[in-house]
């Protein structure tokens, strides 16, 4: 075993894969397992299983599973040295050097870089703040937007002086590397020659990834007067994409989980005020309408999502244009206006957070929300009834849930006016056109009834050497595999053989590695996740038959060879005096 396999074993040894991924999922027993909500697609019911047993988890809905590092992979988007060191890290193991191949080592040095280039120009951005002459005008901005020196501290804000060079000399000093210093964003290069600072003139709130906290992805800056562009982000960089970023996730986190819900907001300074004023469960997009990505990473921690965004044109766009991906994603949502020209920042400012707290408590669902907005929007005519109908029903229509959508429908027939019966007959006839439907698939495909499913000669074998290790030296001698007609099982089973010859035993759970296919991989995790089909008492006669089974089958191959030939007639000769029983 190489370095990195033993720590990779160490590691899933230490770890529990339910506490794990249970701080990102919400999971709940289901018998042997654990189901929850699947962070890697939209789903309503629960198909992502997590089995400590196996130390798999699987999604039965898009096949996304394996192990711990899988998981951190998957959801980190991280490369596998990433997530090896910092499950190291997290369970106390020792990795030793030269543990991955080559380009994945690449990639992530190259991240490293990103991040290491990234708390250089934080730490830069912050004593310039602190600089007595240079500092002078943004620590007066702080103040008059009420922002006092903890939540400074804590979130690391800094300022970038109104300087070309200021950041680019800094880095020279420290021997930094320019070009990475040009990919991560934060430097530019000058049109002839040298570089320059992207960020000048500007304070500064670095954007953590939720990861751990400490590494800082990217940067905002916003200026100290009305000049435009009023923020300026790091553009996309491979450790920085502005649609999945959610500002002050890192630090929310743990308060989103203890109430069950999240706040979410629009800008930076939205955020701080409130979690100046107390509220933890805070979080903000970088101005950028939700996406999914964001509602997946609030739905592993949350039951809710309330909305709290600008009462301008483009707030209330952004709303009604995330009821959809509400809707997809299955996580509840209230949506909150704020009175007059406030945002969330000027209004806990002047309304204190027992006002905000109030609203937030009234705050209707999302859905209501939208119909009110889109219905009084185009003065409740025809017309506008018609444009709202035909945005919100095939958004109904990918419901998986029927009681869910019997639910909307009724509550859009009263507000619309429009019968309940007309709008479930629209619905019917979306039903029938699912490629009007963005989401919306049953639960059909994906399980294989084991009593009539028509793999099941195969699957009755896998589910044997799987759960039944003992089995492994009768089915393999008897030569089962001749029985399996699906070739990915085949290559379960003959990796499985395969390492019972080199060891002796077998550990399915660990057998993906030599797996080549996906598809080997994700069938034996259902398998593996999976019960078993027998008991222990139904073992011995469940052996019997295949070894029975696939004698026959040796058999009657042999024979169709054997017509005229010598050979084959002796095989076959052979064959029938060994009898289908070897013990
Ligand atoms: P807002 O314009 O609502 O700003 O943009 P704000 O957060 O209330 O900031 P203050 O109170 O005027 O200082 C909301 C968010 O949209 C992004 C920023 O993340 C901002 O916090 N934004 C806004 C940009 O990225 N670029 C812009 O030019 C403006
Ligand atoms: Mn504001």
């Amino acid at each position: 075993m190489t370095s990195y396999q033993s720590a990779k074993e160490e590691i899933k040894s230490t770890a529990d894969i339910v506490e794990l991924i249970g701080q990102y999922v919400q999971l709940r027993k289901a018998g042997r397992n654990h189901v929850g909500l699947c962070p890697f697609h939209a789903e309503k019911e629960p198909s992502f299983t997590v089995s400590p047993e196996r130390h798999t988890f699987h999604c039965f809905g898009c096949k996304k599973g394996g192990d711990i590092f899988s998981f951190w992979m998957e959801y980190h988007g991280s490369t596998f040295p990433e997530a090896l060191r910092d499950l190291a890290e997290r369970y106390n193991v020792t990795i030793s050097e030269g543990f991955s191949q080559a380009a994945e080592k690449e990639k992530a040095a190259k991240r490293q870089n990103l991040y290491k280039i990234n708390e250089k120009a934080a730490a830069y951005f912050q004593e310039a703040l602190k600089d007595p002459a240079k500092g002078q005008a943004a620590r007066d901005y702080f103040k008059k937007r009420s922002i006092p020196g903890e939540i400074v501290s804590e979130f690391r804000l800094g300022y970038a002086p109104d300087e070309w060079e200021g950041l680019v000399k800094d880095l020279k000093d420290h021997n930094a590397d320019l070009d990475g210093a040009v990919e991560a964003g934060v430097i530019i290069p000058g049109k002839k020659r040298g570089y320059y600072d992207r960020f000048r003139g500007r304070i500064i709130f670095p954007i953590f990834d939720l990861r751990r906290g400490e590494r800082v992805v990217g940067f905002g800056g916003r200026v100290l007067d009305e000049s435009l562009p009023k923020y300026l982000n790091t553009p996309e960089t491979p450790i920085f994409h502005k649609g999945r970023s959610l500002y002050g996730l890192h630090s929310g986190h743990k308060a989103i989980r203890e109430k069950g819900r999240a706040v979410v907001v629009e800008g930076y300074m939205d955020l701080l005020a409130l979690r100046r004023h107390g509220l933890g469960e805070v979080v903000a997009t970088l101005g950028t309408a939700l996406t999914s990505d964001h509602i997946r990473k609030i739905k592993g921690i949350a039951r809710e999502a309330v909305v709290v965004f600008d009462p301008d044109e483009a707030g209330v766009g952004a709303v009604l244009k995330s009821l959809p991906i509400f809707l997809n994603e299955g996580l509840r949502a209230r949506a909150v206006e704020l009175p007059g020209d406030h945002d969330p920042d000027s209004f806990v400012n002047a309304e204190g957070l027992d006002r905000f707290l109030e609203l937030l408590d009234q705050a209707p669902p999302i859905f209501d929300y939208y119909l009110e907005k889109r219905l009084a929007q185009r003065d409740s005519d025809v017309e506008g009834k018609v444009h709202a109908l035909k945005e919100i029903l095939p958004v109904l229509s990918a419901l998986r849930s029927s009681t869910q959508r019997s639910l909307y429908v009724r509550r859009l027939a009263e507000k619309t006016g429009v019968r309940e019966e007309a709008l479930l007959s629209e619905l019917r006839t979306l039903d029938k056109n699912p490629s009007q439907r963005g989401v919306g698939r049953g639960l059909k495909e994906r399980v294989l009834d084991p009593q009539t499913g028509k793999s099941y000669g195969d699957l009755q074998l896998l589910n044997l050497l799987v759960h039944h290790p003992d089995a492994v030296s009768r089915l393999m001698e008897c030569g089962s595999t001749i029985l399996i007609s699906d070739p990915t099982v085949t290559q379960i089973v003959e990796a499985l053989f395969q390492e019972y010859r080199k060891n002796v035993t077998v550990s399915p759970e660990n057998l993906e590695d030599s797996l080549e296919s996906e598809a080997a991989c994700i069938k034996l995790r259902e398998v593996l996740i999976g019960r078993s089909y027998y008991s222990e008492g139904e073992v011995e006669q469940a052996v019997r038959e295949i070894e029975r089974k696939a004698y026959q089958k040796r058999l009657s191959e042999s024979l169709k060879m054997a017509k005229g030939d010598i050979e084959g007639l002796n095989k076959l000769l052979k064959l029938k005096a060994q009898g289908p029983l070897r013990s």
